[in-house]
């Protein structure tokens, strides 16, 4: 039934520039605002089967049964009740699951699938179930733009849900394990498998690295339920979201973990909450639990939250709305738990570890705060993988040998230089990125210098020298710092060393 369902949906051109084209760029952005409303006036009168299937499967409206088995004459409305797509009543059909098309750019070139998941708050109009399953949204692409896009052998991708990270760790793996706690999302993941002809991916049930004991792989992916929640029987614990544990132990569990289920010099690409607490640096707290585990670690925050926002965020998330004495009584629970552990802020953010080749190799922990909005930026995974590459040769080198290196400015960095009115030299100098992380470095006049001068013609420590004369300064005073600030701008990709 799935090759019958995966052939309407071909047919239907059931796709995403498809359903753009019938509802236009308006609905489509209402939609993402959760207001449904735009796209269903715009598909109302269409009898285009991807716009009959769209409010179906997307906008979660009723259908005839002779209009769904006209979108779906391969199936038919009796294969769609049999695969658990919809629910028959009389000539009403409703549907039972949100079903769409999902496309995406990485670097073997564009894709598209169909993703299912269960049908969400827009949809259905009522708070989520606690077993919800969820289908793509910001965070998983955000971390579908993490995955490191080197080929490997293996990957595991914990908490899978619909099965979205699998399926991309598949397009650069042989074999991907997929696990959940939910037997319902392994359902989903097995489904949007098969529906897209992906195979290679093993689903197995359990929690954390339970299903996959004693196993190692090159690469862990997840996106874990690590939303901080009030342990108490009256907040509703979704399992998508909630891993059942105090704060943010879920996270330091799958982090801890990692380290017994890579194999030398594999990597994990996660996403994150950590607390700050009274005088405790929650950046500094997530790095302390790799580190603890004998883990490489880089974590880049991307957003910080004070509890009420933080509560107010995931109670919003769950379909309770701010004003409503549920409401109240919730956010008095979170604002409650997180007093307990003198939590006043909760980061945000992508963590990347490492597991050594060797133990004497160990040793790389950066810990930042983005400098730019990374929301939807594209191939960060390229961008850290490249870098920890970078790293890994930066740190080969000692001083000496690093000043005898030809390096050259990035063509992705620009200069920007702001001056206070009339005056010559300027108050503040910014190196920007146009592409990896979007850094915005201020540089000194003679960090800026070096970096200018840096055309991969002329060594490291030529420019240097030249630069400390022509601001008249002592060039042994100044090699040390900018020695070490451009080994972070190598790792950075801002300066390239030339071969
Ligand atoms: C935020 S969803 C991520 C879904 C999907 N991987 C993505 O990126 O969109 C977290 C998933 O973890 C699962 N989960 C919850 N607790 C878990 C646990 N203790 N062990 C493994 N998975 C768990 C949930 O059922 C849910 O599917």
């Amino acid at each position: 039934m799935i090759p019958a369902l995966r052939a309407d949906l071909d047919a239907a051109r059931y796709r995403v520039d498809h359903l753009d084209s019938l509802w236009g760029a308006a609905a489509e952005a209402a939609l993402l605002r959760g207001n449904r409303v735009p796209a269903s006036r715009a598909l109302a009168a269409s009898r285009d089967p991807a716009a009959v299937l769209a409010r179906l499967f997307v906008l979660g409206e009723t259908a005839d049964a002779a209009t769904l088995a006209a979108a779906l004459p391969t199936l038919g409305v009796t294969g769609a009740v049999q695969l658990g797509l919809v629910e028959r009543d009389g000539d009403r059909i409703r549907p039972l699951i949100d079903l769409r098309p999902y496309a995406f750019v990485d670097t073997h070139g564009a894709g598209e699938w169909w993703i299912a998941s269960d049908l969400g708050e827009l949809a259905t109009g009522a708070a989520l179930r606690v077993d919800h399953v969820l289908g793509v949204g910001g965070a998983s692409t955000t971390l579908a733009a993490l995955q490191f896009p080197d080929d490997v052998e293996t990957v595991l991708d914990l908490g899978t849900g619909c099965g979205i990270q699998a399926l991309h760790a598949r397009r650069f793996a042989r074999r991907v394990v997929a696990t959940d706690v939910s037997e319902r999302a392994l359902g989903f993941a097995r489904l949007n498998a098969e529906l897209n002809g992906i195979d290679g991916i093993e689903f197995r049930l359990g929690s954390l690295y339970e299903p996959v004991a004693g196993e190692r792989f090159d690469r862990i992916v997840s996106n874990p339920p690590f939303v901080i929640t009030p342990r108490s029987p009256e907040v509703p614990a979704y399992e998508y979201r909630d891993g059942g544990l105090v704060g943010d132990a879920l996270v330091a569990s799958v982090v801890a973990g990692a380290a017994e289920h890579l194999t030398p010099g594999g990597t994990a690409q996660l996403l994150g909450n950590w607390e700050y607490r009274w005088n405790v640096d929650g950046l500094e707290r997530a790095a302390d639990w790799a580190t603890a585990a004998g883990l490489d670690v880089w974590i880049i925050e991307r957003d910080r939250l004070d509890p009420a926002r933080y509560a107010e965020t995931w109670i919003r998330d769950g379909g309770t709305r701010a004003g409503t004495p549920e409401f109240e009584r919730l956010c008095a629970a979170w604002i409650d738990d997180f007093a307990v552990r003198g939590v006043t802020e909760v980061g945000f953010g992508y963590l990347v570890l490492r597991r050594p080749v060797t133990d004497a190799a160990r040793g790389f922990r950066r810990v930042e705060r983005a400098s730019a909005p990374l929301e939807g930026v594209t191939g960060i995974g390229a961008h850290l993988s490249a870098a920890l590459t970078a790293r890994d040769a930066v740190a080969a080198l000692d001083d000496a040998e690093l000043l005898a290196a030809r390096l050259r400015v990035a063509p992705d960095v620009t200069e920007e230089r702001s001056h206070w009115p009339g005056a010559e030299d300027p108050s503040v100098i910014v190196l920007r990125q146009g592409g990896g992380l979007r850094r915005e470095l201020r540089a000194d006049p003679a960090l800026a210098a070096v970096v200018g001068a840096c055309d991969g013609e002329l060594p490291l420590g030529v420019i240097v020298d030249a630069v400390a004369e022509l601001l008249d300064i002592d060039p042994a005073s100044m090699r040390p710092a900018l020695v070490a600030e451009a080994r972070e701008l190598v790792i950075d990709g801002i300066l390239q060393p030339v071969p």
